[in-house]
């Protein structure tokens, strides 16, 4: 059952406010609203002074830089410019001579439940000896290497000696298939894969080793002269003779002492592959200075770390929340941190709570997604509420991915933080490198399913289409006036993609879309002694899905089913509101043979998206495949997507119909199989 404006609407109503307790504010870093605005201020006043500030006093740099922010080429930004640092040397040497030199870096706990230790200490000298055995297969400054890995020390390790040799990395997440790896090997022409040969998730063995090596043969990859591969398991795989090699042969005899490589400010420590709107995975590129001095900060801001903190992130190395809030931010600010192999479903439901409890946890990051299948799960079966774990070692928790439905947002806040933590609602996407709207768990009245306020320095605004301001109270574009440390810098080997979509010429072509929907409030909550409006999240105004807080674009799954040449002759892919996965896919598909029905619907459907799962990855899967004659297309043929939205949530068709080709196709449509 779907009850997604029920959701809405409970969002528009909601007037419960959290403000933080008196203890909360006294202790935390930025204390207090008045704090935050005092920020905010320093921005306003002098804005190119305020980020130089933070960057002298937040960043180790080997030479310091003299010019803060360049705009000669907007949207081209440049940030630091001419500062030099190693961002591995950020996130390690850094500690060495200080007190986090000897603290537990990572707590490890694997799929089964073995956990190791790796000090700060210990961590240099992995990802030094590494480093090593990067350079001795020749790999440099500037060379791109793919990391296709499970959750673990050993990703992190390899992400960090990327950093440390200049090389620029680009994580592909495991869940995605040979070809979706193949085209991102290719689209950034990396020399190097660093795998494993198997990953470990509830239980199961699943290769990653064949998958790379089915990626690679599927051509164009012959700039991949090494394959690293960590031997996860003792299971066989298939060694490739002089190109492959295991993390035990490629680290033998490698000295654990590297000096880090200093580069330019603005040198691309990764390249991310994410979807939008159209055509390919965009690469999106970004800086070493600037997206290193936000993950450290935001760490310091939004979740207000200290030194005994335990905090634990959630989130895969394969998306931007496992770059910024595990392989870098966490280092960068000397915390200790814990990393999860497995899913959150194994042994049990409870696994999350029981590990908060076994390593005591103090702040916590996870995906709305997941707290609403650990709900379910709770309810369903007590034995995995998190009232059986002692959760007393939380202090904060947060969110990120989706907007979080009030529902959710309750009982996060009432059964894991005990009513006791502030709940950090963090908007930001893969292109903003860091948080850039969320409260502060010290200064911000929490209210449930808003993203509050942007951070200091962050000029987030509500536009319309020709970028003038919206009134508060109205929706409309979500934008970042301003250029910001963190932020994309280009899209790999495509400057006009990245202009084109991020900075419309309509708007002046100097100001960040986000291309999400946004509303803000008129005045701060009621009583709360704030006045500044409150944002919220409508969703993605572009062909994006968020499933799951995956990000999917439509017209990548639509192009994965017509690749299915025998059998697919259309597709149109659109969202619909689920109340799990936030959206739920949903592919409405003209076959090149008759229109099929009943058993064999289900047989083709289910055909359909084991392919989507090969040509993209299980994430991809459509939930809903309907069949139809034909698409609902206007006379000049153009698929009409927003009746194929009210039919994918089996809404009445109240819109104006006149203009279809061929309406009786709407009926068809409406029927499942
Ligand atoms: C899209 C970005 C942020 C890292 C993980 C996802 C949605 C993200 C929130 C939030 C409402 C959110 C937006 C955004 N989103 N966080 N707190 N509230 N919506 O990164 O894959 O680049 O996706 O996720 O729609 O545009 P991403």
């Amino acid at each position: 059952m779907n009850a997604p404006s029920s959701a809405i609407e409970s969002v528009l109503v909601e007037n419960r406010v959290f403000p933080p307790s008196a203890a909360t504010v006294a202790a935390a870093r930025i204390a207090g609203m008045p704090a935050y605005e005092a920020l905010c201020a320093e921005a306003a006043r002098d804005y190119e002074g305020f980020w130089a500030r933070l960057a002298r006093d937040n960043v180790r740099w080997i030479e310091p830089f003299t010019r803060t922010l360049d705009e000669s080429s907007a949207p081209f930004y440049k940030w630091f410019d001419d500062g030099v640092l190693n961002a591995s040397a950020n996130c390690l040497d850094r500690h060495i001579g200080t007190p986090v030199e000897h603290k537990t870096a990572i707590v490890f706990e694997a799929d089964d439940g073995a956990v190791t230790r790796v000090t700060y200490r210990e961590l240099l000298a992995r990802v030094s000896q590494f480093a090593n055995a990067l350079k001795a297969r020749g790999i440099r400054k500037g060379d791109r290497v793919v990391i296709y890995m499970p959750m673990g020390v050993e990703g992190v390790v390899a992400m960090q000696a990327c950093a440390r040799i200049g090389a620029t990395h680009s994580v592909v997440f495991g869940g995605f298939s040979a070809k979706a790896l193949q085209e991102r090997i290719v689209d950034a022409g990396a020399v190097a894969v660093i795998t494993a040969s198997y990953q470990m998730r509830g239980g199961k063995e699943l290769p990653l080793k064949a998958i790379v090596d089915e990626g690679i043969a599927l051509g164009g990859c012959e700039s991949v002269k090494t394959v690293l591969v960590h031997e996860r398991t003792a299971s066989a795989w298939n060694r490739v003779a002089g190109r492959d090699q295991t993390f035990v042969e490629a680290l033998q005899d490698r000295s654990t002492e590297c000096a880090p490589e200093p580069v330019g400010a603005e040198h691309p420590l990764f390249i991310l592959y994410t979807s939008g709107s159209t055509g390919r995975p965009k690469g999106v590129q970004h800086s070493t200075g600037g997206y290193l001095l936000w993950a450290k900060l935001t760490m310091d801001w939004t979740f207000d770390i200290r030194p005994g903190d335990v905090f634990w992130c959630t989130a895969d190395i394969g998306w931007i929340t496992g770059h910024t809030y595990v392989a870098y931010g966490p280092l960068a600010a000397g915390a200790t941190q814990v990393i999860f192999e497995g899913v959150p479903t194994y042994p049990n439901a409870g696994r999350f709570w029981q590990m908060i409890e076994r390593h005591q946890v103090s702040v916590f990051y996870t995906a709305p997604t997941a707290i609403r299948s650990l709900i379910k799960a709770a309810d369903s079966d007590a034995a995995v509420h998190p009232r059986n774990w002692n959760l007393s070692s939380l202090r904060i928790l947060g969110s990120v991915g989706e907007p979080i439905n009030p529902e959710a947002w309750m009982w996060y806040y009432t059964h894991v933080g005990g009513e006791r933590c502030p709940i950090v609602d963090t908007f930001w996407q893969t292109e903003t490198g860091g948080h850039v709207i969320t409260p502060l768990p010290g200064a911000t009245p929490l209210v449930p399913g808003s993203c509050t306020l942007p951070l200091p320095g962050i000029m987030a605004a509500i536009v319309d289409e020709t970028g003038h301001d919206i009134p508060d109270g109205a929706g409309g574009m979500l934008v970042i006036k301003r250029p910001w440390p963190s932020m994309i810098r280009t899209i790999w080997g495509d400057p006009d993609r990245f202009v084109k979509s991020y900075f419309p010429e309509e708007m002046g072509g100097t100001i960040y879309l986000a291309g999400d929907g946004a509303v803000r409030s008129a005045g701060g909550p009621a009583g709360s002694g704030v006045d500044r409006g409150y944002f919220r999240i409508t969703g993605r105004i572009d062909d994006v899905l968020n499933v799951s807080g995956h990000r999917m674009g439509t017209m990548e799954i639509e192009s994965a089913l017509v690749a299915k040449t025998d059998l697919v002759a259309e597709a149109a892919v659109v969202g619909r509101p689920d109340d799990l996965t936030g959206e739920a896919i949903c592919a409405f598909v003209v076959l090149k043979r008759a229109r099929p029905t009943g058993e064999e619907a289900r047989q083709i459907a289910n055909e359909l998206r084991n392919w989507v799962a090969k040509e993209i990855g299980p994430i991809a899967k459509p939930k809903d495949i309907r069949f139809g004659d034909n698409l609902p297309k206007t006379r000049s043929g153009k698929i009409m997507r927003r009746l194929l939205r009210s039919i994918a949530r089996g809404e009445q068709i109240t819109q104006d119909t006149s203009t279809l080709e061929n309406p009786a196709i709407l009926d068809q449509l409406g029927q499942t199989n």
